[in-house]
């Protein structure tokens, strides 16, 4: 348990961990190596999980969880946030000599988690926040490292936490490391709902039901290529899973104003993009009403 009081003076940073939702994602093949190479167009929602550091200057890294999805949660060093933590420091300060000097050692922090995105749901989560802590812990202990270092970092940690680093439209290949930055005129500002039937599903059985056919490349050259030609391959593996994805997707898809309803990630969380502020919200009540069990959050795409 970390200590409430703060002591005077001390440094708080703050940074959100962004909910990720893949606007498409084809699978095109398991590698070798047990990954599958992927093509994906990934987009960023203007909230999420919120991760504050305050700097310790004993270098002792401390983690505290709260929110709504809390309850359950490792607070431990495997959580991703504190594996993310540690190996920044041993980035920043590689070897147990330097480490050791005044500017390696003092280098800790207190991290407070607030955790309002559903764990093990498609839209980052652990991913986020690793990549969070790895932006926040760089400004707190002034690492200077930018963006492809912390990206680097980051893939040796998870997949996705790459682009959770960037957290801005990318075109994302490989199993996830390979980047290209995106700018789709008119997605910036669209009204995006995320609905979750509450039941977690992990990455790894998802990936390991798709059936191995490769169903063709990714068209990321415009919104509408994304609507008409882009797809989820991991939405039928993970609707056999957990069929009340099936009904995520009819009720989201049933709603006047929809641009887009799909699943992302390796579900179960759907999400639809919507025409106007009018339309999602009239959407967003109505579920809510229908599926009080249903978790639903609203944002707007960064
Ligand atoms: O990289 P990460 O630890 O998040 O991946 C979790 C699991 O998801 C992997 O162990 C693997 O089974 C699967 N995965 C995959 N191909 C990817 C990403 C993840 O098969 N591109």
């Amino acid at each position: 348990m970390l200590g409430r009081v703060r002591p005077a003076g001390a440094v708080v940073l703050i940074e959100t961990a962004f909910a990720k939702v893949n606007l498409a994602l084809h699978v095109r093949r398991r590698r070798g190596d047990g990954y599958h190479d992927i093509e994906s167009l990934f987009v960023f929602v203007d909230s999420g999980d919120v991760l504050r550091a305050e700097l310790r200057d004993d270098g002792v890294l401390a983690l505290s969880i709260d929110g709504p999805f809390a309850a359950g949660l490792d607070d431990g060093p495997e959580n991703l946030v504190l594996r993310a933590a540690n190996s920044l420091k041993l980035y920043a300060w590689p070897t147990p000599a330097l480490a050791n000097t005044d500017w390696g050692a003092q280098f800790g922090a207190n991290l407070y988690l607030t955790k309002n995105l559903p764990v093990a749901s498609g839209i980052g989560g652990g991913s986020a926040d690793a990549a969070a802590a790895l932006r926040l812990l760089n400004r707190l202990w002034r690492c200077g490292l930018d963006d492809a270092a912390l990206c680097a970092i980051g893939e040796t940690l998870g997949s996705d936490i790459p682009a959770c680093v960037i957290s801005r439209t990318l075109r994302v290949e490989g199993r996830g490391e390979a980047l290209a930055p995106l700018d789709l005129p008119r997605l910036a500002g669209t009204p995006i709902l995320l609905i979750n039937p509450g039941i977690p599903l992990g990455t790894a059985p998802v990936f390991k039901g798709w059936d191995q056919h490769d169903r063709g490349t990714l068209d990321s050259s415009s919104l509408a290529a994304i609507i008409d030609s882009g797809r989820n391959d991991l939405e039928a593996p993970a609707r056999a899973l957990v069929p009340e994805i099936g009904a995520v997707l009819d009720t989201l898809d049933a709603q006047p104003g929809v641009l887009l309803s799909r699943m992302s990630g390796s579900g179960a969380t759907c999400f639809a993009l919507f025409r106007s502020g009018a339309d999602i919200d009239a959407a967003h009540q109505a579920i809510r009403r229908a599926y009080p069990d249903w978790w639903a959050m609203r944002g707007t795409l960064r």
